[in-house]
């Protein structure tokens, strides 16, 4: 049984950490599912735990920027400057290692390893209460959507995990960003609410590379490669503030027999012909609430079987919004609704 477990429990939490078992935790962008990081037995059930592919490596979360210097070289200094302006909050930096720091288990055998120190204080508590750094993947079955409530935890993993530390809603609602130090100019692996123009301010030379990777090449973030954020039904993204285009979108998915979705945001779902439209989840009112509801609304479809296909609303690729592009494309396997004059036809970007 997995136990749901109170902040007032952090002490029970770090105890099965400490003998090896797995504790989900809280972050400010999805929750994590959490094992002592220097036990390679412990890390090897989380690969287990989430169906994970044990290529792809894992984010070492920590409590203190000294901690990452015990496993990590710092190679300049943008390390230093970086934990200075965003940390703790949603960045992970990518930083070579000490030969030998951490077990090949938790870098999928590579020379690097991911570091970051969440903003949530009791998962801060936790990791220094355990006395060790946490591997944290989201806490969810490898493939689905990333979990941003303990419920969402607890749907995919109980029974296959001791705890889930439940402290509400998550706030950002998606990953942090991937930021790559062990190369110059340092890479985005993957966009996060720490958003390129933020990072631009540090290092004017960043560069962008969390784009599709083709299955042959060898991704830089391993993650990359695979099927990720996906619900039951197909969802078709719609690039528009227009509820007009919306509404041809859903009486195109009803035209095909299928139970419809609407995943949009108040604008969208409060305009005439679509207030009474019964299977909508509202994204709120901007990238911000969108962000924070998009893994939410994702999940709240699969738990209708008969909903085939989600129509989903776009957002400008600025800012956050890339961010909630990359995973929402990555939910779509990037298949688009491009509606003219009522008339609606799939493309794939
Ligand atoms: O917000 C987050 O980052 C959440 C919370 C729980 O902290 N964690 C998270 O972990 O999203 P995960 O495992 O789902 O994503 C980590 C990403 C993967 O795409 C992985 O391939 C990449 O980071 N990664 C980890 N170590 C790496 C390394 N040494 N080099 C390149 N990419 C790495
Ligand atoms: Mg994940």
């Amino acid at each position: 049984m997995t136990q749901r477990l109170k902040r007032t429990e952090l002490a029970l939490a770090a105890q099965m950490i400490q003998a090896g078992e797995l504790v989900a935790f809280p972050t400010e962008t999805v929750y994590g599912l959490g094992a002592d990081a220097t036990n390679a037995a412990a890390v090897k059930k989380v690969y287990a735990a989430k169906g994970r592919p044990s290529d792809n490596p894992l984010i070492v979360h920590v409590s203190s920027f000294e901690q990452v210097k015990k496993y990590a070289v710092l190679p300049n200094d943008y390390a230093a400057t970086l934990v200075k302006a965003f940390w703790p909050g949603p960045l992970t930096l990518i930083l070579p290692i000490k030969h030998g720091a951490l077990d090949p288990i938790v870098t999928g055998g590579l020379k690097t390893a991911a570091f970051r120190m969440p903003r949530n204080q009791l998962t801060r508590d936790l990791i220094d209460l355990a006395g060790v750094p946490l591997v944290g993947p989201s806490a969810n079955t490898s493939g689905k959507p990333s979990p941003t409530l303990a419920d969402h935890v607890l749907h995919d993993l109980s029974g296959k995990i001791a705890g889930v530390l439940d402290d509400g809603p998550t706030d950002v609602g998606v990953e942090s960003t991937v930021l790559d130090l062990s190369v110059v100019p340092p890479v985005i692996l993957r966009p996060g609410a720490v958003t390129r123009e933020m990072l631009l301010q540090y290092i004017p030379d960043v560069l962008d590379n969390h784009h599709h990777v083709a299955k042959d090449e060898i991704p830089k973030a391993p993650g990359m490669k695979y099927k990720h954020y996906a619900p039951n039904a197909q969802v078709y993204i719609v690039n528009s503030t227009d509820p007009d285009k919306f509404q041809s979108a859903v009486k195109w998915g009803l035209a095909q027999n299928q139970e419809v979705g609407l995943l949009a945001t108040d604008a969208i779902i409060a305009s005439q012909h679509l207030l009474r439209f019964k299977n909508q989840f509202s994204l709120g009112e901007d990238i911000q609430s969108a962000s924070h509801q998009l893994f939410d609304g994702l999940r709240y479809f699969d738990l209708n079987p008969e909903i085939k296909l989600i129509i989903a609303q776009g957002f400008p690729r600025q800012g956050l919004g890339e961010a909630y592009m990359n995973r929402l494309e990555k939910s779509a396997g990037s298949e688009y609704l491009q509606i003219d004059d009522q008339q609606v036809s799939v493309i794939r970007e």
